[in-house]
């Protein structure tokens, strides 16, 4: 047994390792490095094969035919929302809404209960290290509605600056929207903390779970969110598909979003009465056959087991810190006391494109810029980072390849 196989008494990185056919493929010539797991995680076969399963074999529309392939369709996509209610420890299925993904999930609250319950001088908050699509819905929203956004301040380590957010916090927060884990510094948030806190001044809380869910125990009932949000495509699964959590009262009161079949009761031209939850959210064809795949991903996931997957990539990320911390002029951006698997980093006097484009010609793939998190790197005076993200598939021995990867992109470019 090799020594990362070892970490772990069952966690075999090289047998998970086999599960992902892309991780086999070359790139410009060397084997594929594939550190750009925040963005979207590589998919193991069994997600592939039951994609290609349904429709190779039950394909149908769902919920309102009554002949075979209906029935099967419907009780596949079904059973993917009874998994994800397990997954997050949602108190009963209808709360798990499917949506497009997590900036879906937040534009569905934002346009829903935000219409319906913040008025002018309302006061919304969300932090610096929020993702475009944590901020973009709720300027809008305080645009449209003479609200205002307030921001919690951040650290130079990145971690939020919980005093100034107990500062801010007044009877006039209506809702505080925030980030469980930050997908440019790792920074994962005290969110039960900021949740108790909201509350006690009544505002509603709504997280922002998209990088969280893949290496988080996620539990809303102990967390107490109102909402929660987050990807399959993050998570082993599928693009296209996601989950809104809501807190039933919340959702029930809530008015609808989309208009169209299977949002309704009846429609007449006078007058037309809304489908319960979770239906009421989810208008049109969804996405069938991604939603009935992601259930294979989260089966991954809870089968191989997330205190192996965690330690696994914690051990990952205390060896690519310790090495990368060794290269002259490279500056860790993020250095929360509590992270998840990603590091994102500067170099001295190099563009972060240009070593991610070196570094592409090695085979390994990295994210560049500003990662949608412009006003962070605004708060950090600069354009932008290269970031590394680490999933359980990944190995010391490809740490050491960007290592040797980013010492000789600094000798080109420096
Ligand atoms: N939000 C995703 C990322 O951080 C796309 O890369």
């Amino acid at each position: 047994m090799t020594e990362i196989a070892t970490i772990q008494n069952s966690f075999d990185v090289y047998a998970i390792r086999e599960q992902f056919p892309i991780l086999n493929r070359e790139v410009k010539g060397k084997r594929l490095v594939y550190f750009d797991n925040a963005a979207t995680s590589q998919k193991p076969q069994i997600v592939i094969d039951a994609l290609s399963n349904y429709y190779s074999n039950h394909n149908a529309n769902i919920h309102r035919g009554i002949h075979t392939l209906a029935e099967e369709a419907t009780a596949a996509f079904e059973k993917t929302r009874d998994t994800a209610q397990q997954f997050i420890h949602a108190a009963t299925r209808e709360q798990i809404i499917f949506t497009r993904g997590t900036t879906e999930g937040i534009n569905l609250v934002a346009y829903t209960w935000g219409r319906q319950n913040i008025k002018a001088g309302d006061e919304i908050m969300i932090s610096t290290m929020e993702h475009h699509s944590n901020i973009v819905p709720w300027q809008v929203l305080c645009e449209e509605k003479n609200a205002i956004l307030k921001i919690i301040p951040i650290s130079d380590d990145g971690e939020l600056l919980m005093d100034d957010f107990e500062r801010l916090l007044s009877p006039k927060t209506k809702l505080v929207s925030i980030v469980h884990v930050s997908n440019s510094l790792g920074t994962v948030n005290p969110v039960e903390r900021i949740i108790d806190a909201a509350h006690k001044v009544g505002a509603v809380v709504m997280v922002d779970g998209a990088q969280s869910t893949v290496h988080l125990d996620i539990d809303v009932q102990k967390m107490d969110c109102d909402f929660f949000a987050f990807s399959a495509h993050k998570l082993y699964g599928p693009t296209g598909v996601g989950v809104l959590y809501g807190k039933k009262d919340l959702l029930e009161s809530m008015p609808v979003f989309q208009g169209g079949g299977e949002m309704i009761k009846e429609v007449t031209f006078e007058k037309t009465t809304f489908n319960d939850l979770p239906y009421k959210f989810e208008a049109g064809t969804p996405n069938i056959a991604d939603t009935v795949a992601f259930k294979s991903a989260l089966d991954f996931v809870s089968r191989t087991g997330k205190s192996k997957i965690r330690a696994h990539e914690n051990e990952l990320l205390q060896y690519a810190t310790s090495q990368l911390e060794q290269i002259p002029g490279l500056k860790i951006i993020g250095k929360a006391k509590e992270k998840t698997s990603l590091v994102s980093f500067i170099i001295d006097k190099t563009h972060p494109q240009d070593i991610g484009i070196l570094l592409d010609n090695r085979g390994i793939a990295v994210r560049t810029g500003h990662h949608c998190t412009q006003p962070l790197m605004n708060r950090f005076g600069i354009p932008g980072t290269v970031r590394a993200s680490f999933s359980l598939y990944n190995t010391k021995e490809e740490i050491d390849e960007l290592i040797i990867g980013l010492q000789k992109a600094v000798k080109m470019l420096a």
